[in-house]
């Protein structure tokens, strides 16, 4: 049909989310209902997800949240034509009740099921937000992940570039955690940071200058500690700047790394006469961070895309319009037998 509608499942981490999205002929996307349930309160207390709490609130919670979001898009099983659930990568025990549940809806209602990468739900949130064409470059920054990746089309990929130990939110949480901030760290260290000096440390700026497109932040993780070691006591001023000076850094690294890919993203596609920049993950709320990759992308005439946060950050949406790309696409749906990919 030239209208289709799918029911996403989002369940890899610490928040449960369902969907309804719709695809219009014309290949435009629109966002029916949705809800998304953090866990954020289960897991503050231990300074980080906890997997075996993770998986026993997505069982609490998603069979109630996806009569939520078929409540709000104003639709019943019955109106749908497809399902989507997120069926890696992630923590294995959150990914069993999505798809367990995806699984189970498809059989009881004859229709058809998409196991989605996760990862493939960031990469093409920004054709559903912004209608955006292939190809683009996206960068994916969360607690999990921090990839360069070149979006080529549906379940055409690149990865450019990689963390070759901590992911950026990780090492935002690490700081944040060593300085005895709150979790999640990010919004802490941002925090912070406002008020404070970030010419005080100069933070190593890993492979910053080199050729290959990785990153890495354990060792400005481990600058971060010995600054912090250095001093005593530690007053508030003292962590603001570390904070500063630390965000600083980030900035500086990114600004090389992603630089480096806009060049060669402009190498390998001549052609494309406004390339773009997209940017996905918890990250991407920061301010800092954004303004650096405004800059850059001005710099260079790429179009900058930072899609509302709530679709940056784990969601249900991108894991339906994943699954409606791939119908649109012509992939088929997959086997009920499909099984969850902790690692994908
Ligand atoms: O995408 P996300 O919500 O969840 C997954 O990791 O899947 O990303 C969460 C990460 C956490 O590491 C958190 O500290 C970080 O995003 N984060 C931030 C900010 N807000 C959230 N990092 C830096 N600055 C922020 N404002
Ligand atoms: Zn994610």
């Amino acid at each position: 049909s030239s209208h289709l509608t799918i029911l996403g499942i989002e369940t890899s981490c610490d928040e449960t989310a369902a969907s309804v999205v719709a695809r219009g002929a014309d290949g435009k996307g629109e966002i029916l209902g949705e809800v998304v349930l953090s866990q954020l309160e289960e897991h503050s207390a231990y300074g980080g997800v906890v997997p075996e709490i993770a998986a026993r609130a997505h069982v609490e919670a998603l069979d109630s949240l996806i009569s939520e979001a078929l409540l709000r898009a104003g639709r019943s099983l019955e109106d749908i034509d497809a399902i989507a659930a997120t069926s890696g990568p992630g923590l294995i025990g959150g990914l069993i009740v999505g798809l367990m549940t995806g699984k189970a809806i498809a059989r009881a209602t004859g229709k058809p099921l998409y196991a989605v990468n996760h990862l493939e739900g960031h990469a093409l949130t920004a054709r559903l937000t912004d209608g955006l064409s292939f190809p683009y470059l996206m960068l994916l920054v969360s607690g999990g992940h921090t990839q360069l990746v070149l979006v080529r089309g549906v379940d055409d990929y690149e990865r450019w570039g990689t963390t070759i130990d901590d992911a950026l939110g990780e090492a935002f949480d690490k700081t944040a955690k060593l300085l005895g901030l709150p979790y999640p760290g990010g919004p802490a260290v941002e925090r912070m940071a406002k008020n404070g000096n970030p010419e005080r440390f100069t933070f190593p700026r890993p492979l910053v200058g080199e050729a290959r497109l990785d990153f890495s932040f354990s060792g400005l993780k481990t600058a971060v500690r010995q600054a912090a070691q250095s001093i005593e006591p530690v007053t508030d001023q003292d962590v603001a700047d570390i904070c500063a000076s630390f965000q600083r850094a980030v900035s500086r690294t990114l600004k090389d790394r992603i630089g480096r890919g806009l060049e060669r993203f402009r190498t390998l596609h001549p052609d494309v006469e406004t390339p773009s920049l997209v940017v996905a993950g918890g990250v991407a709320a920061n301010a800092e961070l954004r303004a650096t990759l405004q800059a850059l992308c001005d710099k260079n005439r790429f179009r900058f895309i930072a899609p509302p946060l709530a679709l940056c950050t784990d969601n249900a949406s991108m894991i339906a319009w994943a699954g409606l790309e791939r119908m649109a696409a012509g992939f088929a749906p997959d086997d009920l037998s499909v099984a969850p990919r902790s690692r994908w």
